[in-house]
């Protein structure tokens, strides 16, 4: 039984598979040779919003030869109270699968240990797996191996993405540098638990030298949104625009797994020259999937 739960646990060799196989995929797109999920029917069980997740998701599992159900957790009896565990026995002895978004981690570990099927992180608050899948395989797509490159990350320290990076980071040998104010910088107990070679700072400019990648996510996470107008002043300059590009490798790419607010974390200007990058990384949430998916179930 696989579970895509966090990226501290997936082994290397299974990033390997999985990025391996998203080629794959994205290369045999309409004419698949298998179909892994073919009589398996999964859900999605999200507590917050999703464009990309949800689509591509829906889309890879229907690909795959699989039926999929979207459950928002509002709808279901979840949202009025009945437990986690309870949800994750019902649907454990119905369907093949589950996607889980979701506000804790503990939930998502909850459910897969409850269910007893594949269950796969599509969020939480303190990780984003699937999305740092998808961004190490378009850079790999369109510069070769990450492997002892330096990303970049420029905003909240603290949340869901960065902590992916983090532990991607060490697994695949490249350089990570996280430029975040004071108060929004990952915890030391998640960068002693990594490992690896990443760099914390204040100093964006200085995080931005010589870097292959500039990566930037959201200052007001969901689940946030009170706490919008405090964080707008605090990250305030933590901002990918044309002067932080310059003091970049020459032709390094700029990514962002968006919903992106042009202005904030991004200006409009850096965000649509690179949208093409922007946009093939989204697409390739899609590919992604499918390996995350064929992985989960073989
Ligand atoms: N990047 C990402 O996960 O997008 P959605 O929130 O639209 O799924
Ligand atoms: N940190 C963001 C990621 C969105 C894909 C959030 O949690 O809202």
């Amino acid at each position: 039984m696989k579970h895509l739960l966090s990226l501290e646990k997936l082994p290397r060799a299974d990033f390997e598979t999985i990025l391996r196989d998203a080629k794959t995929f994205k290369q045999t797109r309409g004419a698949h040779k298998t179909q892994p999920l073919a009589g398996q029917t999964w859900a999605l069980i999200f507590s917050k919003s999703s464009t990309r997740t949800r689509v591509s998701f829906e889309t890879g599992i229907r690909e795959l030869g699989g039926q999929v159900m979207f459950l928002s957790a509002n709808d279901i009896q979840l949202g009025r109270g009945e437990p986690i565990e309870d949800t994750a026995r019902v649907l454990g002895r119905m369907i093949h699968g589950a996607v889980i978004r979701t506000f804790a981690q503990s939930d998502v570990e909850t459910f897969a240990a409850f269910s007893k099927i594949p269950t796969i992180n599509a969020l939480t608050d303190d990780e984003h797996p699937c999305q740092v899948l998808t961004d190490i395989f378009t850079f790999e797509e369109l510069r070769g191996s990450i492997a002892g490159k330096v990303v970049t990350f420029i905003g909240d320290g603290a949340c869901n993405m960065p902590v992916s990076w983090i532990f991607a980071a060490a697994k695949l040998g490249f350089e990570l540098r996280i430029a975040a104010p004071k108060e929004f910088q990952p915890s030391a107990d998640i960068l002693k638990r990594a490992g690896g070679k990443i760099i914390v700072t204040e100093d964006l400019n200085a995080a931005a030298v010589g870097a292959d990648m500039l990566y930037t996510d959201v200052w007001v996470s969901m689940g946030k949104e009170a706490e919008a107008a405090e964080r707008i002043k605090i990250f305030n300059g933590y901002q990918i625009n044309a002067p932080l590009v310059k003091l970049a490798k020459p032709g390094a790419l700029v990514m962002h797994c968006l919903p992106a607010y042009r202005g904030k974390e991004i200006d409009a200007e850096t965000f649509e020259a690179h949208a093409d990058t922007i946009f093939t990384q989204a697409e390739n949430r899609l590919h992604t999937q499918k390996a995350v998916l064929n992985w989960a179930v073989s």
